[in-house]
């Protein structure tokens, strides 16, 4: 079991370890407090993991009850979030309950802007349940639901007070979901762990404890240094950019992890063509995607892509901030100019 402790606008622990679920009770009676703990999960989730739950929240003397939204990313909307906050009324949670999500990225989102908005903030625990959420959505406090003109267009920042990992939970994702998660783990080593880096030539499954440490590790270094997103947390948006905008016009239908693993191809490819990059990192980089079976390349041309990334909320102004590896393990943050944006797509488009 590691703990890995956050320090932003509040200083919360991650507990990283092997079959820790029957903790969670305990673990947050120590450190979280409350009388009531209303758990929020979705219908694949809680069939797998909600008894259990429950049950160590009952042992760490909680009143429990439990708030299930169906599987999926059409979940993350307002009428659930909501739905959600009435359900909160009605069980009387006071301010010094706490709400747990216990599931991926979605019901981590959306639980968390509720836990954000109910009387102005309750407590709030992440049990996070997919390879996405460990590394990624459950750390640093981004919180968010989508709107029919976007995804996460409302949300708030929120820090949780303790987030419990159970690595072991990882055994029922499907292989799909699995590899999206892997997506998120490879951009980590890019941006700033050369040693995870070379590690993910070996399956991540065998080390995965180690794998989600230091995928957390790295984002906790990042989160206390710009909480908000002002500078350097862009970098954990390798990827992101190219890669939001080919889940935008495949209507969604392309999960995120594998658009993101395309968006980090082309990304990379441009970088090697406006010389940022040199061909074996680029190579490295292309052969680690292919490893764990994600894509490297899209068939949406260059001006739809871009057009699709202007409709992204993570414009600045005439201009858009892009993330290029400039070795493994290090990034760099460049301003494009919107009239440059589909020239640099198309440099990473065809292949080397
Ligand atoms: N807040 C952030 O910083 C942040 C960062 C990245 C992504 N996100 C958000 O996260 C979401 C994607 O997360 P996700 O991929 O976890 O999606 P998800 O929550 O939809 O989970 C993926 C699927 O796996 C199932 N599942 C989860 N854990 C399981 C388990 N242990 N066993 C079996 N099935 C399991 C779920 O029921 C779901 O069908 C998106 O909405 C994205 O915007 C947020
Ligand atoms: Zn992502």
């Amino acid at each position: 079991m590691e703990t890995i402790t956050v320090k932003a606008s509040k200083t919360y622990d991650i507990v990283i370890g092997t079959g820790i679920l029957e903790e969670a009770g305990s673990l947050m009676r120590k450190t979280v407090g409350g009388q009531a703990a209303a758990v929020v999960t979705d219908d694949n989730v809680a069939a797998l993991y909600g008894k259990r739950l429950m049950d160590t929240l009952e042992r760490g003397g909680y009143r429990i009850s439990g708030f299930v939204l169906p599987h999926g990313e059409a979940s993350k909307n307002a009428d659930t979030f909501l739905a959600i906050l009435n359900f909160l009324a009605e069980e009387k949670l006071s301010r010094t309950d706490v709400v747990v999500a216990l599931g991926g990225g979605v019901t981590g989102d959306i639980a968390g802007f509720a836990a954000s908005s109910y009387m102005r903030g309750v407590s709030f625990v992440q049990v996070p349940t997919s390879l996405l959420a460990m590394v990624d959505s459950s750390v640093g406090g981004k919180t968010a639901i989508n709107l029919n003109a976007g995804k996460n267009l409302a949300g708030a920042f929120y820090q949780p007070d303790a987030v419990i990992c159970d690595v072991s939970l990882l055994s029922t994702l499907s292989p799909e979901f699995y590899r999206d998660g892997c997506a998120e783990v490879i951009k980590y080593g890019v941006i700033a762990d050369d040693i995870l880096f070379k590690n993910l030539r070996s399956d991540i499954m065998e080390q995965i404890e180690d794998v989600v440490a230091r995928c957390v590790e790295t984002k906790r270094d990042i989160v206390a240094v710009d909480e908000f997103e002002h500078g350097s947390r862009k970098l954990l948006n390798f990827g992101h950019t190219v890669g939001h905008a080919i889940e935008l016009l495949s209507g969604y239908q392309i999960p995120h992890g594998h658009a993101v693993a395309a968006g980090m191809a082309i990304e990379t490819r441009a970088a090697v063509r406006m010389g940022i990059c040199d061909q074996p990192c680029s190579r490295d980089i292309l052969d680690m995607l292919r490893r764990y079976e994600l894509p490297t390349n899209t068939a949406y041309e260059a001006d739809r892509i871009a057009r699709a990334c202007l409709s992204d909320k993570k414009r600045d102004g005439g201009s858009l901030t892009m993330i290029f590896p400039a070795e493994i393990g290090k990034c760099i943050m460049k301003e494009i100019p919107i009239s440059e944006l589909e020239a640099v797509i198309r440099l990473g488009l065809s292949t080397l």
